[in-house]
């Protein structure tokens, strides 16, 4: 089964993308993660990432397009995937499409996380990283047992740098400008379920469980077979 996380930043897309990937058996694939790792790796697609994730720009769709092209076709998820912040323009989105249908495969459903910019806000404020594992925290909603201390491996927890308030600010304005319609372009494409963004990880983490229960458990299948039909969904 084939999934996107749509959602602006600190909807909690990353939180659940983990904990559905390891319980469904699912490549959890986060653009962010890979254009971050990049960048510690100083390689050149790291280089030319750096400037606009410090800016809280989009890493230019050439540069992220490559990325995804080389995860989605290598062979490690025969369950599926999780895609986790990607797409988030048209243009990745198509590519996305043209993708999967070259493979014989198609999106199941997009899970769009619906947050008021206050609560985007006050959860990237207080998020904390793993430097480690990658464990994500929030210092007030989800705090680690140990402050400053990943209870999962014992790493140090830091803030990213592009959750300082004027990044944040940016990238909420960059959301809206070039990812907000993206809503549009899966409800059109029937596939689109909205989560309420104000719900605890417990409550997010059941709707989404339940909406996967009813989508088969084939993965590789042909491409005009359609399992969700033209029933897109608001669960409140
Ligand atoms: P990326 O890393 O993808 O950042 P993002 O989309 O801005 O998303 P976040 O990771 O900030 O938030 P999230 O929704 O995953 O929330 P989380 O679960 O962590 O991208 C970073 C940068 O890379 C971009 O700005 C861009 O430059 C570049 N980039 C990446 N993908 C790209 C692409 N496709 N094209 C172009 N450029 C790209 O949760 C946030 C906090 O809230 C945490 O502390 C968590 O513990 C807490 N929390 C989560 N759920 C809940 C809940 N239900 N209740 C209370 N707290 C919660």
């Amino acid at each position: 089964m084939n999934i996107v996380f749509l959602g602006p930043p600190g909807a909690g897309k990353g939180t659940q993308a983990e904990t559905i990937s390891n319980t469904k058996g699912l490549l959890h694939i986060s653009t962010g993660d890979l254009l971050r790792q990049a960048v510690k790796d100083g390689t050149s697609t790291g280089v030319s990432a750096k400037e606009y994730m410090e800016k809280g720009l989009l890493v230019p769709d050439d540069v992220v397009l490559n990325i995804i092209a080389e995860r989605i076709s290598s062979d490690d998820h025969k369950h599926g995937f999780v895609l986790d912040g990607f797409p988030r323009t048209l243009v990745q989105a198509k590519a996305l499409d043209e993708t999967l249908r070259n493979i014989g495969e198609r999106l199941d459903v997009v899970f769009y996380f619906a947050v008021s910019e206050d609560t985007a806000i006050q959860r990237l404020s207080g998020r904390r990283t793993c430097k480690t594992c990658g464990a994500n925290y929030h210092v007030q909603y989800i705090p680690p047992l140990k402050e400053g201390i990943c209870d999962k491996c014992g790493g140090q927890l830091y803030q990213r740098t592009d959750d300082k308030p004027e990044t944040i600010a940016k990238r909420l304005r960059v959301y809206k400008e070039q990812t907000e319609g993206l809503i549009d372009y899966y409800k059109r494409n029937k596939v689109l379920k909205e989560v309420k963004g104000d719900w605890d990880v417990d409550k997010t983490y059941r709707m989404i469980t339940k909406v996967l229960e009813t989508i088969p458990k084939h993965h590789r299948r042909h491409k005009e077979e359609s399992f969700l039909g033209d029933n897109s969904e608001i669960y409140s």
